[in-house]
């Protein structure tokens, strides 16, 4: 039933902000996973991470790691986790002994494994444990990474969970928490088990700091692009923040400049693009250092835009992060798009081509050249 309610709130997600193909659409190429058209074996993680190096770099397991996942559902987040790290100690956790069996988690374990087409021995190993409402039911002092993964808002217990997850926590070790959120006036509520308000950062910041969690990582700015999802990386020591802060510091400024190109009169005044684009394009290493995944932000800012039918703006945004991420064929491939929206033919198929030359496996963009080509002989 609850996995049933997760699929529901994915799908609302979908329905609510993805009804154009703009999250995910290079799962297979990426991620080689194959099934279906709508990325759904990539679960979260593809509104979260457009390449398999970003969802690397964030996660950054090591061999020998002992790794779990509150609320793990079937399984399926340690299913895909498996296909990119190898010698993990992975045991997934729930409180839900009819979602989270054997029997089903080692179908999807085997199913992620026929994806990641892995020719030496699969090293990783798999365990699960039944936890209950405010207790893992984990070993103390042992988990060098522990997850939450579109679950939070789901526990009736939150702050009794946080103070139990940070004793499973070795003291190096880092919680890495995969989660929607609220914005100020912007009130996102999951429907699980009748609605759950999802909390603002501004909120949950604070309060995992009191359970002696410390941000050092963030997936993207927390300002709505096109959805609601966040990653965030924490650790025990507060120590190792101080840099993060630093930098997070110097550029939030930078990007709350940025996000003013979804307002449709600074998106139509080329020179305060100009300005903006410049200025966030100096500083783009540090904002990459405090938001890893900010190419992927500004593509949804930019999407934003095309979901309001505001072609020019949109293009905008991706002419703005082909600029911040030059080697980037993703970011080509949506300026591409930004041009065939705008009906601007011969530079869609240039940016495209470009894309294609950063990135000769990128398929995509062969069928969009051919379909751009047909869309300029037939005058559309
Ligand atoms: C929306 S599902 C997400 C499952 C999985 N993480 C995913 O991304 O597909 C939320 C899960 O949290 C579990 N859950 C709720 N309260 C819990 C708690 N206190 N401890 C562990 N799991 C819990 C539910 O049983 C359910 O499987």
């Amino acid at each position: 039933m609850k996995i049933l309610y997760a699929i529901l709130f994915i799908i609302l997600i979908k329905n609510t902000f993805y009804s154009q193909n703009d999250f995910g659409e290079f799962s297979k190429i990426e991620f080689n996973v194959t099934s279906h058209n709508d990325n759904e074996d990539m679960n979260m993680f593809s509104y979260l991470f457009e390449t398999k190096k970003q969802l690397v770099d964030f996660i950054d397991l090591k061999k020998g790691d002992l790794v779990a996942e509150i609320g793990a559902g079937d399984g399926v987040n340690i299913g895909i986790l498996s296909m990119f790290f190898d010698s993990i100690k992975f045991v997934a956790q729930d409180i839900d002994t009819k979602t989270l069996k054997n029997k089903t988690y080692n179908k999807v374990i085997k199913k992620y494994q026929n994806y990641s087409h892995k020719t030496q021995i699969n090293t990783n190993t798999f365990e699960l444990v039944i936890g209950t409402k405010n207790t893992t039911n984990l070993p103390d002092n042992k988990f060098d990474v522990l997850f939450i993964i579109n679950s939070f808002h789901d526990f009736d217990k939150q702050d009794e969970m946080l103070n139990d997850i940070y004793k499973k926590l070795k003291p190096n070790g880092r919680f890495i928490l995969l989660e929607g959120f609220s914005f100020p006036n912007d009130t996102q509520v999951c429907p699980d088990y009748g609605p759950h308000v999802l909390h603002t950062l501004d909120f949950e910041l604070p309060r995992f700091e009191k359970h002696g969690f410390y941000a050092n990582k963030m997936r993207s700015p927390n300002l709505k692009a096109v959805h609601y999802g966040n990653g965030l990386v924490f650790v025990k020591d507060k120590k190792l923040t101080e840099q993060f802060y630093e930098n997070k510091n110097e550029i939030d400024g930078l990007i709350k400049q940025a996000y003013r190109l979804k307002q449709t009169a600074i998106a139509s005044d080329s020179i305060i693009v100009k300005q903006i684009t410049d200025s966030v394009s100096s500083k783009i290493n540090t904002i990459v250092s405090v938001y890893h995944e900010f190419e992927v932000w500004m593509k949804d800012l930019g999407f934003r835009h095309l979901k309001k039918l505001e072609y020019k703006a949109g293009l905008n945004v991706f002419k703005a992060n082909a600029i911040f991420f030059p080697d980037s064929y993703q970011a080509y491939y949506w300026l591409g798009f930004g041009y065939e929206k705008n009906k601007l033919y011969d530079l869609a198929i240039e940016n495209y081509k470009i894309s294609l030359h950063l990135n000769p496996n990128n398929s995509l963009c062969i069928d969009k050249i051919k379909l751009v080509n047909s869309l300029k002989n037939t005058n559309r």
